[in-house]
């Protein structure tokens, strides 16, 4: 059996200890044969491979980002994209796929598996995204990445007298955003599944300023006020998929803040901070756990399938179920965390 690998969308830590895991226990316990698609969907559209094997995963566990590289081409944006994958994976002998990625690139490998092409998938974003599993790889990284730079923010808050604006991930999914703001002690968390009251905020930066502590506001780079006054910015491109490119929210409410508080805001964008480097302990475990398991499901012939982790356990569902609705914060969990705003 030879069985291709991908990696699709954005980079996201761990994506190298899931590939090392699928190629060890591939050709250690079941005498597969590997190839590496470059770039996300990319490499099978246009037939661009790579040697994979155990000597190309010596090393890798615990190296951001992905030996394979990526990109955020979507075959079916391509005319007879769908086409040009079934032969190009015919061409390099493969009998099944597996497929790394999010919502994007699990959504194309789920629309490949109803037209019958042999494909396993792994969920992966730092956004957390994604149904059908309590937690992908990546999400912990970031987490704690946000939450480091919270801890530092403090002191500067404070020594400084100001209010920092932490803009975080999350385009549709505030929980990046809600996990570092608890765990970073911020006096707001503003995110995309519930649009904010700017006089709210400015409300809770006075109240930390009376008590002479920092005023820290942790925002998702997709939250919008309530009154839709147009503080999000977009700079009008789009991706293969049709998502806007975001970021500026942070910059618009430090402005804001600033102009009707009077105290002195800034801004500081994580951006791609959150997605580089080496993976934490939690993510190396899950994405190992999720590679040895999607490699089992190769060998035994059950396609169409997603791992996913369910409480401890790792499981296989439909990859549909992972790819149908984004897994969002509910309003119940949201609201647990506001005893702390202000
Ligand atoms: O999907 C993961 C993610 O990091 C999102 O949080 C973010 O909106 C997006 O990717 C950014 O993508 P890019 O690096 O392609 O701009």
């Amino acid at each position: 059996m030879r069985v291709g690998v991908l990696t699709g969308g954005g980079d996201c830590p761990g994506l190298n200890a899931v590939i090392r895991a699928v190629v060890r226990k591939g050709v250690n316990q079941h005498g597969f044969e590997f190839v590496g698609f470059r770039d996300g969907w990319r490499g099978p559209l246009d037939g661009v491979t790579m040697p994979l094997g155990i000597e190309q995963c010596r090393g890798i566990l615990p190296r951001g980002g992905t030996i394979l590289g990526s990109s955020r081409t979507n075959p079916f944006g391509v005319e007879g994209g769908v086409e040009r994958i079934t032969d190009n994976l015919a061409a390099a002998g493969v009998d099944a796929l597996v497929a790394i990625g999010g919502e994007d690139t699990l959504g194309v490998a789920t629309r490949l598996a109803e037209l019958g092409v042999a494909v396993v998938g792994v969920p992966k974003t730092i956004d957390n995204d994604l149904s059908g599993t309590d937690f992908t790889f990546g999400f912990d990284t970031a987490v704690n990445i946000a939450t480091e730079a919270i801890d530092r923010l403090h002191t500067t808050a404070e020594s400084h007298h100001r209010v920092l604006v932490v803009e975080v991930m999350g385009r549709h999914a505030g929980w990046i955003a809600l996990h570092a703001g608890i765990a970073g002690g911020a006096s707001s968390v503003l995110i995309p599944e519930s649009p904010f009251d700017i006089a709210a905020v400015c409300a809770h930066v006075e109240t930390r300023f009376r008590s002479e502590y920092a005023p820290i506001i942790v925002v998702s780079e997709g939250a919008l006020p309530a009154d839709g006054s147009g503080m999000t910015l977009v700079s009008g491109e789009k991706d293969a998929f049709g998502h806007v490119r975001l970021g500026g929210i942070g910059d618009r409410l430090a402005h804001e803040i600033e102009r009707r508080t009077g105290k002195e805001a800034r801004a500081v964008v994580l951006g791609h901070i959150q997605r580089g480097g080496t993976p934490s302990a939690f993510d190396r475990w899950l994405a190992t756990r999720f590679g040895l398991q999607a490699i089992d499901a190769v060998a035994d012939g059950e396609y169409g399938v997603m791992v996913a982790l369910r409480g401890t356990a790792i499981v296989r569902v439909p990859l549909a179920e992972g790819t149908g609705e984004l897994k969002l914060v509910s309003p119940q969990e949201y609201a647990e965390a506001q005893v702390f705003f202000g």
